[in-house]
């Protein structure tokens, strides 16, 4: 038996309810709209690796991002968190202390109105794990260092620093409760080029330094190969392939994370947005029938418009793709 993985999603799924107001609905002769941000997703991340989830805006990532750290219900399947029903745990303050969340925006993340120390203080404090004022602040401090700043900057205010060294406040003010997991949604994706690798370097010095577990959220594979152990690519709400990262760049299979390869905009990471595949993302309240994707897809042909693609061994990755099983293409 190999060990607990750190974080296993099992078929985990979220529905928002997109309805007009009732009365409009009458008049309009409409029925309720679901959206399907999240439409059953498994996954296990070992402790101690990194996991990353890719895929064009509105795809879903954040939502998986809420889900897995409690923040939504699941409306189908469940998170485990180390061996554990996360929803069942939720009550937990031990277990909650043990997984923690970076956002892109460094600057809406963080109080304007308090001190660096305060920021960084106030996971200890909400989960009680120091008690004494002065032990609070060589903790701080500690934290601080570790990701490059200094003890001083605790008493300066979030404003006063760049937006890479913001990142690295709230980087130290996740790592406060000694968190075993960390979610990561575009951490990096608010900021330049060379400020994003050292903060893509930290991360990966934190990981090795403290044993953590990421799950790592981004729309722009050339970062997510700068981290990854393996690699989700999604789309509409669903994985469309799983694969070790080395793999994936390798030999990607499934047609969408080709044409996401070919569309990477230059491996320098210019951070220059581009549309990376032809075609728009059709609506997850309405997606087409069949695989979502084959309004794009250059391989698409009957069997794709009528038969949900589910995920199967392809290799060393799990792909869902007919021409992937067919082997064509
Ligand atoms: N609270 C919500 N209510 C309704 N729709 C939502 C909500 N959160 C996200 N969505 C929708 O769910 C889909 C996935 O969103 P999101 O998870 O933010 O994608 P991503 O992070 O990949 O850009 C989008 O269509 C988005 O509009
Ligand atoms: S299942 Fe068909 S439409 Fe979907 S990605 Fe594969 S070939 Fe394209
Ligand atoms: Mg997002």
């Amino acid at each position: 038996m190999s060990e607990t993985p750190m974080l296993s999603a099992q078929d985990v799924a979220r529905y928002f309810d997109v309805s007009k107001p009732l009365v409009q609905r009458v008049i309009a002769r409409e029925g309720k709209r679901t959206l399907r941000a999240v439409d059953g997703l498994s996954f296990d991340i070992p402790k101690g690796t990194t996991l990353s989830l890719v895929g064009e805006s509105g795809c879903g990532k954040s939502t998986v991002a809420r889900l897995v750290v409690g923040l939504y219900p699941a409306t189908r399947g469940r998170v485990m968190f180390d061996g554990q029903d996360l929803s069942l745990a939720r009550a937990d303050s031990k277990q909650r202390s043990r997984m923690q969340m970076i956002f892109q925006d460094p600057y809406a993340s963080l109080n304007p109105r308090w001190r660096v120390v305060d920021i960084v203080a106030e996971p200890i404090r909400a989960f009680g794990l120091i008690a004494e004022k002065r032990a609070i602040l060589d903790r701080v401090g500690e934290l601080l260092t570790q990701v490059g700043l200094s003890p001083l900057d605790g008493q300066k205010y979030p404003h006063e620093f760049s937006g890479g060294q913001r990142q690295r406040i709230s980087i130290a003010r996740a790592l406060s409760s000694n968190p075993e997991f960390l979610v990561c949604d575009e951490p990096t994706s608010a900021l330049d080029v060379s400020v994003q690798a050292q903060i893509l370097n930290l991360m990966k010095e934190l990981q090795t330094r403290l044993g953590l577990t990421y799950l790592f959220i981004s729309h722009n594979l050339a970062v997510v190969r700068q981290v990854s152990d393996r690699i989700g690519v999604m789309y509409l709400g669903k994985l469309v392939e799983l694969s070790p990262a080395e793999s994936l760049f390798k030999a990607p299979r499934h047609p969408y994370t080709r044409a996401l390869m070919e569309a990477i905009p230059d491996l320098e990471m210019t951070g220059r947005q581009r549309i990376p595949v032809g075609g728009e993302v059709p609506s997850p309240i309405s997606p087409p029938p069949g695989c979502t994707f084959h309004p794009r897809c250059p391989l698409a042909n009957a069997r794709c418009k009528a038969e949900v693609p589910i995920m199967k061994p392809a290799g060393d990755a799990m792909v869902a793709c007919h021409a992937v099983e067919e082997g064509r293409g």
